[in-house]
């Protein structure tokens, strides 16, 4: 069997050892590794390479993606899905394992559903917010990069007795907010699921400061509304999305509590430093049991599943159950992070 494998969306720590582990266990088995280059582009454009033990070699603490990775839709594109079939065809693949988020996952699902086509998921992003899985792999290392930025931050927040807010990624949900925020003790977190005004964090903000402390730390996702806020740029990607970073939340959330409290702020913007890099131990061994399991899934000929985290389980699920809708942060996470406010 030839087997494809590709990465497609945001790039994030871990898609290496996803690679290497899906490589690993399907030439012991006696088959051959392709890379379809840069996501979905490398079927619409006929874009392979292959990939052999030398390939997949060293590649367990390798940020980023050695086969490359755009946000192509072929959804979107004329004649992108039949190009997309005849070269898959072309390239003599039987297989293809697909790593990525909502987006390519969502490709995915439609081409199995739609022309049964032979795929199985892997589920990728920082943002965590992917369905019918516990975990995505990449999440953990954005976490820690933010973890650990929060907690440089205090030193500085503290000598200067200054609000800091740090923005985070997090397109649509704020998991990396909610836990980096919990972990480095944020003193007020904002997100999109569970927002609360500006009003309500100047407020816990001026608690703080009748308490005795000085400075405090603010957290906000970057798909946090800030009232009358920027919108930023309307042009979107093949996906629909527009491009969060240029609303400057961040910026606007410091302006907004200076302004208010008196206090003095500033901002720091986290940005891609938290999908760069190398990933934890957490994310290399989530990785590489999903990758494991997504070689598996071919191997049994079970496409239309993606592998997926239960408890500490791995198990899969239908690729369709995974896109169907965002994992938002739900209340009782939010219950924790709320109490250590103001
Ligand atoms: O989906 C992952 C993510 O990092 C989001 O958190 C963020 O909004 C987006 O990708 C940024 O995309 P780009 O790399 O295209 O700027």
């Amino acid at each position: 069997m030839r087997v494809g494998v590709l990465t497609g969306g945001g790039d994030c720590p871990g898609l290496n050892a996803v690679i290497r582990a899906v490589g690993r266990r399907v030439m012991f088995r006696g088959h051959e590794l392709v890379g379809v280059m840069e996501g979905w582009k490398g079927l619409v454009e006929g874009l392979t390479e292959p990939l052999g033990p030398r390939e997949i070699s060293g590649l367990l603490p390798r940020g980023g993606t050695i086969i490359g990775t755009t946000r192509t839709n072929p959804y979107k594109l004329d004649d992108g899905v039949r190009r997309v079939l005849d070269n898959f065809a072309a390239a003599d693949l039987q297989a293809l394992v697909a790593i990525g988020g909502e987006d390519t996952l969502g490709v995915a699902a439609r081409l199995h559903e739609e022309e049964d086509f032979p795929v199985v998921g892997v589920p990728k992003t920082i943002d965590n917010d992917l369905s019918a899985t516990d975990y995505t792999f990449g999440f953990d290392t954005a976490v820690s990069v933010a973890t650990e930025a929060i907690d440089r931050l205090h030193s500085t927040a503290e000598s200067h007795n200054r609000v800091m807010v740090v923005e985070v990624m997090g397109r649509h949900t704020g998991w990396i907010a909610v836990v980096s925020g919990i972990a480095g003790g944020a003193d007020v977190i904002l997100i999109p699921e569970h927002p609360i005004s500006i009003d309500e964090a100047c407020d816990d903000i001026r608690r703080r400061h009748e308490r005795g402390k000085d400075f405090s730390i603010v957290v906000v996702s970057e798909g946090y509304e800030l009232e009358g806020g920027d919108s930023g740029s309307t042009e979107v990607d093949q996906f629909g999305h527009i491009r969060l970073s240029e609303r400057g939340v961040g910026a606007a959330v410091a302006r907004e509590i200076e302004q208010r409290t008196g206090f003095e702020s500033r901002v720091t913007v986290l940005g891609h430093v938290q999908r760069g890099g190398t990933p934890t131990a957490r994310d290399r061994v989530l990785a590489t049991r999903y990758g494991l399991k997504a070689a598996d899934l071919v191997e049994d000929g079970k496409f239309g599943r993606m592998a997926a985290l239960r408890g500490d389980e791995i198990v899969d699920v239908a690729l369709k159950e995974a896109t169907a809708e965002l994992k938002t942060v739900p209340g009782e996470w939010w219950d924790v992070a709320r109490a250590f406010f103001g």
